[in-house]
C-alpha cells in the first residue's frame, strides 16, 4: 500500500453533519409523524450519507435533479430524497416555519421549512424510471405519494434505537476513520440488495485482487415483494464474511435506505453514497438496481459516461456465470464456451431451494448461506 491515497473527498467537499444530541426545547411546536423508511433517510442526511444534502430539496433543486440528474449547483445527483405531505399538512407546516419530526410519539428531529411545492407525479416518475408503468415498484411509489413536497434543512437529535438489524450501521465518518486506520489507499465498494451467491462473491474477490480494501455494504430497508427480507440478507452476509473473507481486507457495514429500482440512475446514487463512505471505486455489474426488463443489462454502465466528474471510479463487470467447461466463474470476455455449459442461481432455483429444502451446488451458493436461508419459513418480502 504505497503511493498516493485515492480516497475521494466527500461529494460536494465535506461530510454533512446535522446531528446534535443536545436537548432542544420543542414544547408547543407543531409536529408531524413520518414513517420508519423516511426516518432512516432523515438520519442518513444527518450523518452525511447523502452529502451534500442537508435537508429535503427545495423546488429548484428537485426539478434540477429530476430533469438533469444534477443539483442546481451542477453536482451529480440522480435520485431525489423527498418528504411528501398532503395539502393541509403542507399549509400547517408552512405556517409553523419549524416543525418537529416524530415516529409514533418519539420526537427525533426538526425541519426548517423553506418551501412547500406541488409536482407532476407522472413526469417525475418517467424522468427517474424511464417508464410510467404502474407495475414498476418505483413508479407505483411516486404515483402513490401525497400532493406536496417539503423543502428545508433537517436536524436530528435522537437516533433510531439500536436493534439487531442495525448493529452494522455505520456513518461515513466511522468508515473513513477505519479506512484511514488501515492505511488503505484504494477501497472498492459493493452494493447489494440480495443474499450472496458465489457469483457476487467472485465479483468482490476479483476486485480485491486489485484494490487495498473491500467495503461490503448491503442495503437494508424497504424492498419489493419477492426480494429477500432484511434479516435473511444480513444473516447470510455475516456468515459469508465470517467464513470466507479476510478480515484485514474487508469492512462490513449496512446501508439503511430503500431500494428504488431505478437501474442506471440508482447506480449513480449508489456510487455517490459509497464515495461519501470513502470508497475510491464502486462495483457495477449486470442489471445493477434493475427490476424485470425495464433497463438494458448494462444501462448502469453506460450512464457513468454522463458523469465523468462524479469523483468515484466505477468498476464495470460483465455478467458472471459458472462455466462447467472452465470449472470456474467466467464471463463472455474470458470464456469461449457456449451457453449450454453455463450455470446461474436464478430466482426460480432459489424459490425451489426454499420450498423443497434442496441445497444448491456449492459452486453456486455457499452451504452456510443456503442452510441459513432454508431455516426461514418465509425468507421473502410478502
Ligand atoms: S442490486 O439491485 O443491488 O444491484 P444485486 O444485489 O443482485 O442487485 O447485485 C449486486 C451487484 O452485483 C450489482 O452491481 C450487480 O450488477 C452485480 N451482479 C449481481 N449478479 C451478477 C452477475 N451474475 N454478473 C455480474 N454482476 C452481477
Amino acid at each position: 500500500m504505497t503511493g498516493v491515497s485515492n480516497i475521494p473527498r466527500p461529494h460536494g467537499g465535506k461530510i454533512i453533519n446535522r446531528f446534535d444530541s443536545t436537548a432542544k426545547n420543542i414544547d408547543g411546536m407543531y409536529s408531524i409523524e413520518v414513517n420508519y423508511d423516511l426516518r432512516n433517510d432523515i438520519e442518513n442526511i444527518a450523518d452525511g450519507i447523502f452529502s451534500p444534502l442537508d435537508g429535503f430539496p427545495v423546488q429548484d433543486d428537485f426539478q434540477s435533479i429530476v430533469k438533469s440528474g444534477r443539483l442546481t449547483n451542477g453536482l451529480a445527483w440522480t435520485i431525489p430524497i423527498i418528504m411528501d405531505v398532503d395539502d393541509e399538512t403542507a399549509k400547517n407546516m408552512n405556517d409553523a416555519g419549524e416543525v418537529v419530526l416524530r415516529t409514533g410519539n418519539e420526537h427525533f428531529g426538526v425541519i426548517e421549512i423553506e418551501e412547500t411545492y406541488s409536482y407532476d407525479k407522472t413526469s417525475v416518475a418517467r424522468a427517474i424510471y424511464q417508464t410510467n408503468d404502474l407495475s414498476h415498484p418505483g413508479v407505483m411509489k411516486i404515483i402513490g405519494l401525497k400532493n406536496r413536497l417539503i423543502g428545508g434543512k433537517i436536524e436530528v437529535f435522537k437516533r433510531i434505537p439500536q436493534s439487531p438489524l442495525r448493529k452494522f450501521r455505520m456513518s461515513p465518518s466511522d468508515i473513513r476513520t477505519e479506512i484511514h486506520k488501515r492505511g488503505w489507499k484504494t477501497v472498492v465498494g459493493f452494493q447489494t440488495r440480495n443474499v450472496p451467491h458465489v457469483a457476487h462473491e467472485t465479483l468482490q474477490k476479483t476486485a480485491m485482487n486489485i484494490y487495498d480494501g473491500l467495503f461490503v455494504n448491503p442495503l437494508i430497508g424497504k424492498k419489493k415483494s419477492g426480494d429477500f427480507k432484511d434479516d435473511v440478507i444480513l444473516g447470510s452476509y455475516e456468515a459469508l464474511i465470517e467464513n470466507y473473507y479476510p478480515k484485514n481486507r474487508t469492512i462490513f457495514g449496512t446501508l439503511h435506505t430503500e431500494m428504488r429500482y431505478a437501474g442506471p440512475k440508482e447506480a449513480i446514487h449508489h456510487a455517490i453514497m459509497r464515495k461519501n463512505f470513502g470508497c475510491s471505486h464502486f462495483i457495477v455489474g449486470r442489471d445493477h438496481a434493475g427490476v424485470r426488463n425495464y433497463y438494458d443489462t448494462f444501462a448502469a454502465h453506460d450512464i457513468f459516461s454522463d458523469y465523468p466528474d462524479i469523483g468515484i471510479e466505477p468498476v464495470f463487470f460483465p455478467s458472471f456465470y459458472y462455466c462447467n467447461k472452465c470449472l470456474s466463474y467466467a464471463n463472455e470476455r474470458n470464456c469461449p464456451h457456449g451457453s449450454e455449459f453455463r450455470e446461474e442461481l436464478s430466482g426460480t432455483k432459489m424459490r425451489r431451494m426454499v420450498s423443497s429444502g434442496e441445497i444448491p451446488a456449492v459452486h453456486l451458493m455457499r452451504p452456510e448461506i443456503a442452510k441459513l436461508i432454508i431455516s426461514y419459513k418465509d425468507p421473502f418480502v410478502p
